[in-house]
């Protein structure tokens, strides 16, 4: 994943790309670069790092222009250093690149044998090669970009400027996100809505296939096979606080702490608490497809797919319809048994995961239904799902999902109240309890957040264990994967999460006082076995970290 950003308009463009930068540096952040175009000359500054290395080059070598693009970079083709760095440029064309070209190899050798010479490692300076070569033939920068994309294989989202032809920017996308935003004489393109947030509301999704010719007038949009098109901007809600990080360290801590608002947000509107009654805007499915399912597919990767285990737990429990869980990257390759009775929910935060889309894709091949639980509006996998269920969690920037998770965790829980009472497996009286106890959920989040200090002092026994164990039951299961997903992603330290009945089929014999083992022990059918489990645990002289919604149970007293 990248982040790529294009300005056009009568402002300095710099200071306006870099400020989009900073707000995609979740998207990568291995190096960065910006190139402007000023009086037909194009000027390139690249750095390696982060984005303020690139931010200080710029303090001592100013770009000057009115038009450029900039991109923050994670690597795919080709290590992190400033040659493999983008903006790459080729006779006059400059291109910043979001996605992987499958075929770089093939169009690289066809190149070479036309003379180009490459400099970087990269599948991007392929594009800015391939436009430099239909250039010279057609000496219109547009066609160029067209017949370019025409040989490309894989996904892109890609932002080109040509030096002969200095008043336009063009921006194209096939399989990565792209959005236009529209200012008052400017315009703007970005990977994603907050780099743009803090000048223009007024925004253009690009779909697969689409173009968008940008001129000092007007912003043209055509399909890739030149067939005009129009489209219609939307007006993005979302503040600019709301995307940066609100006086938090970083972001993924400020997301945690907004979860009571993100999980009342994603419930509010949805709920009639009095008649039992979940109402799911965009679910699009009417009550006799719901009511002739025979078989749900959750799929979804990392933390999505933790929310997807939970949702079994979920569906099976309340609606008595066999629920199966895939890792989006082993769906399509596993033959998947999916009908017209079937219904696949994929899970996605960010709308744009390559697996899951591809799953998507899949299973319409093979004639299901599919449905997302989305945090992005308009992202890929939003447009291409029969119906969505919005997580309104706001902007995700933190990588490593938090809000999204559990708000994901609500989506499932109204999804699955909803199709209940459509199926009747659960009554009225029981849809209004659960309805309330969810109702209650933001309040209850606020007061375990309350607990930060406790937490913290807990996290000061433990931090210099190098492995951890995950134990849970039941629902808890997939939880105690999250909770191990999340400190090997976070704190680089090994974490596995099991099945606590489990643990005495091998990691047991891992247990001394150097493996901490966090168990969750909430007040439910399972606290007995589970707090046996605890109980093998200390008998080994391992250290037990129970997360318990009580305190003074006396199962729980020992630890
Ligand atoms: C991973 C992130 O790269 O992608 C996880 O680190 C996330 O946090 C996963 O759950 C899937 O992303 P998405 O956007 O499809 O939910």
């Amino acid at each position: 994943m990248c982040g790529i950003v294009g300005y056009l308009g009568s402002q300095q463009a710099t200071p306006i790309i870099l400020d989009g930068l900073r707000r995609l540096e979740y998207r990568g952040y291995d190096s960065a670069g910006i190139a402007t175009l000023d009086q037909g000359q194009v000027t390139i500054r690249r750095a390696e790092g982060k984005l303020a290395r690139l931010e200080s080059l710029l303090a001592n070598q100013p770009l000057s222009g009115t038009v450029g693009i900039g991109h923050t970079r994670w690597a795919t083709h080709g290590r992190p250093s400033e040659i493999n760095a983008h903006p790459h440029v080729a006779g006059g064309i400059v291109v910043v690149h979001n996605g992987i070209i499958e075929n770089y190899l093939e169009l690289k050798r066809k190149l070479l044998d036309l003379g180009h010479r490459f400099s970087s490692e990269t599948d991007t300076e392929i594009i800015a090669h391939l436009v430099e070569q239909h250039f010279k033939e057609t000496a219109d920068f547009e066609s160029a970009v067209r017949r370019a994309l025409g040989e490309v294989r894989g996904a892109f989202a890609v932002a080109i400027l040509c030096a002969q032809q200095p008043d336009r920017l063009i921006a194209a996308k096939q399989g990565s996100p792209l959005v236009v935003g529209q200012g008052q004489g400017e315009y703007f393109v970005a990977s994603d809505i907050p780099a743009m947030l803090s000048h223009t509301r007024q925004m253009v999704f690009l779909d697969d296939g689409e173009l968008v010719s940008f001129s000092p007038s007007e912003m043209v949009f055509s399909t890739l096979a030149g067939e005009p098109l129009q489209k219609l901007a939307k007006t993005i809600t979302w503040s600019p606080v709301m995307a940066e990080k609100g006086g938090y360290r970083h972001f993924m801590l400020k997301e945690i702490y907004e979860q009571p608002r993100a999980i009342a947000d994603t419930i509010a509107g949805r709920v009639r608490e009095n008649l039992g009654e979940v109402f799911l805007e965009g679910l699009k499915l009417n009550e006799s497809e719901l009511a002739a399912l025979d078989r749900i597919c959750l799929v979804a990767c990392g933390t999505s797919w933790h929310a997807a285990l939970v949702g079994k737990f979920l569906i099976e429990k309340h609606v008595r319809l066999p629920v199966e869980v895939d890792i989006a990257s082993e769906f399509r390759y596993r033959d998947p048994v999916v009908t017209a009775k079937t219904l696949v929910l994929v899970i996605s935060q960010s709308g744009e995961t390559a697996d899951t889309l591809a799953a998507l894709r899949e299973a319409h091949r093979r004639g299901g239904k599919v449905v997302a639980i989305c945090n992005v509006v308009e992202s890929s996998i939003a447009r291409e799902s029969d119906g969505v269920i919005y997580t309104h969690a706001g902007p995700e920037i933190g990588v490593a999902s938090t809000k999204a998770f559990t708000t994901q965790l609500v989506s499932l829980y109204l999804f699955t109240l909803h199709l209940a009472r459509v199926r009747a497996t659960l009554g009225q009286e029981k849809l209004r309890t659960m309805l309330s106890d969810l109702l209650s959920l933001p309040r209850k989040v606020e007061e375990c957040l309350g607990l930060d200090a406790a937490i913290e002092q807990a996290a000061q026994t433990v931090f210099q264990a190098r492995d951890f164990l995950f134990l849970g039951r039941g629902n808890q299961f997939p939880i105690a994967l999250e909770g191990a997903l999340k400190l090997k992603e976070i704190s680089y330290i090994h974490a596995e999460g099991y099945p606590a009945g489990e643990m005495k089929h091998g990691p047991i014999a891992l247990i001394d006082e150097h493996l901490p083992v966090v168990v969750l022990a909430p007040h439910n059918a399972t606290l007995e076995k589970v707090a046996a489990n605890m109980e093998e645990v200390q008998a080994r002289g391992g250290r037990v970290l129970a997360v318990s919604d009580r305190a003074d149970g006396d199962l729980l007293a020992k630890v």
